[in-house]
């Protein structure tokens, strides 16, 4: 595999010495669940995200289940969410039986915006789930401020989060309920794995019980249930890597940060791409994914089809909750619902990133965004073009040179005759016939072999004009 096609993933754990040192020592301990080292990890945790209590669970959704069960949700009642964000901010409450309501996002921050939220709120509402998505912050003391003359629960999906600061003080220190989340692609891992913080006892000792099937630790045998629970329980070996994360999690945040800002230095000044919101004095983003939006007349779908081609992972990031399959069945949701997050939606693709990436893959996910002068994404097929001529070229291909210098159109001129197939649609086509075919209106163009014929298109795409020779 060459250097130009080696796989870059979308996203890596940094996974090190001291996270097998860890694990090694609870393997060999002969204590691998309910031990020592998930309290250790709790008060590590606690103390990091500046809440006074912890409760490790075995997945982010695991917390905010139990949160969601906590607040008493069930049938009837409404929980207002973003449509933007991972189905399991929502599937937290549907589980108790309650009924989704989103709330349309901020574009700029990518976050429920507080005014939807105030209008989404009716007599059966119980409760917010406010995400911090993408590592970003979102709006909690006005969330709060409209939360409290309804009595509403509010509860903080943080799990993209870990180390994100709102008004100058971690999340989680802020007094709402939270939840961190230690899947691999997150900024800390444990393989699998979350965590409530809170700032009541009471809270995280109820969490406690629930996440081992509704135990009373305060008396009793090991097999004194007192409440309907949950096995929702963390593994000391998981504890043991996250230990070791937390351990290094400065520094991670740090990487993070940097390979943000370099993807930010390559792409920022392409017309055409817009990167993703920057922090200010009340939000500090913990670097999560790295998302750009694309302008509206982009075809998302070929830009990441280029990128998987050159060997790049991408991913849509991240489709409408409201729009998923079983969202559209259960509830009759669909487009329309919530235009700003479907609109950002529909123009998101993250690109690969994670602690350790190197700077180079950085710059060779984002070529396929810049041209030879380097200013625009809006011309990615101008750039397959080139491939395609080069390749017709090499196949022995008309090597004539035409210019139509004063449109951004694609031209085409033809020698011989043959047909023609732009996005699967033919034309016969004969000597001397020019197709210009505007921006972003081509997927693929098929040639039958009669068919000779060169590209070429406008500057400033290829300005350079020996390109052709
Ligand atoms: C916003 C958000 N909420 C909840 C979760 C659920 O976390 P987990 O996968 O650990 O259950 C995730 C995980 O990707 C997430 O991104």
């Amino acid at each position: 595999m060459t250097e130009a096609t080696r796989e870059l993933p979308l996203s890596r754990p940094w996974i090190d010495d001291r996270e097998e040192e860890l694990v090694l020592e609870v393997l060999r301990s002969g204590r691998l669940s309910l031990g020592p080292w998930i309290e250790r990890f709790e008060e590590e945790i606690a103390e990091r995200v500046g809440a006074p209590f912890a409760a490790a669970v075995s997945s982010g959704t695991a917390g905010l289940h139990m949160l969601c069960h906590l607040a008493g949700l069930g049938p009837g009642d409404e929980v207002i969410t973003s449509p933007l964000s991972f189905v399991a901010s929502a599937n937290c409450f549907i589980l108790e039986g309650a009924l989704p309501v989103f709330a349309d996002v901020d574009p700029s921050t990518l976050n429920m915006d507080p005014a939807a939220v105030e209008a989404a709120i009716t007599p059966r509402t119980k409760a917010i789930v406010a995400v911090d998505m993408f590592g970003y912050p979102s709006e909690l003391d006005e969330l709060r401020t409209i939360a409290a003359p309804h009595d509403l629960t509010l509860i903080e999906d943080s799990c993209e989060a870990l180390g994100a600061r709102y008004k100058g003080r971690p999340l989680g220190s802020h007094g709402t309920d939270a939840v961190f989340a230690f899947y691999p692609n997150k900024q800390m891992t444990a393989g699998e794995g979350g965590v409530v913080v809170t700032h009541s006892k009471d809270v995280r000792d109820q969490v406690v019980s629930l996440r081992n099937q509704g135990r009373s630790y305060g008396e009793g045998s090991w097999f004194n249930h007192v409440r309907v629970g949950f096995n929702y329980r963390w593994t000391d070996v998981q504890a043991a890597i996250a230990l070791a994360q937390l351990e290094k999690l400065d520094r991670i945040l740090e990487l993070r940060a940097d390979a943000a800002a370099r993807y930010a230095q390559l792409l920022d000044s392409i017309d055409g791409i817009e990167t993703p919101r920057s922090d200010d004095a009340d939000h500090q983003r913990s670097w999560f994914v790295y998302v750009v939006t694309l302008a509206a007349e982009i075809d998302r779908a070929r830009v990441m089809e280029s990128l998987r081609r050159d060997g790049v992972a991408t991913a849509e990031y991240i489709p409408c909750i409201h729009l998923q399959p079983y969202m559209r069945e259960q509830y009759g949701f669909g487009e329309g619902l919530c235009p700003v997050a479907e609109g950002i939606a529909a123009r998101t693709l993250a690109l690969p990133f994670y602690t350790q990436i190197d700077a180079d893959d950085q710059v060779r996910a984002a070529e396929p965004f810049t041209t030879k002068d380097g200013s625009t994404i809006r011309e990615l097929h101008h750039t397959e073009l080139q491939s395609l001529a080069e390749a017709m070229l090499e196949a022995g291909h008309s090597t004539q040179r035409h210019y139509h210098r004063d449109t951004e159109e694609i031209y085409f001129v033809l020698e011989g005759a043959g047909d023609l197939e732009v996005d699967g649609t033919a034309q016969r086509v004969g000597a001397g016939d020019a197709a210009l075919i505007p921006p972003g209106a081509w997927h693929e163009i098929r040639a039958s072999t009669s068919l000779r014929f060169l590209c070429s298109c406008a500057p400033p795409y290829l300005h350079d004009d020996t390109f052709f020779e």
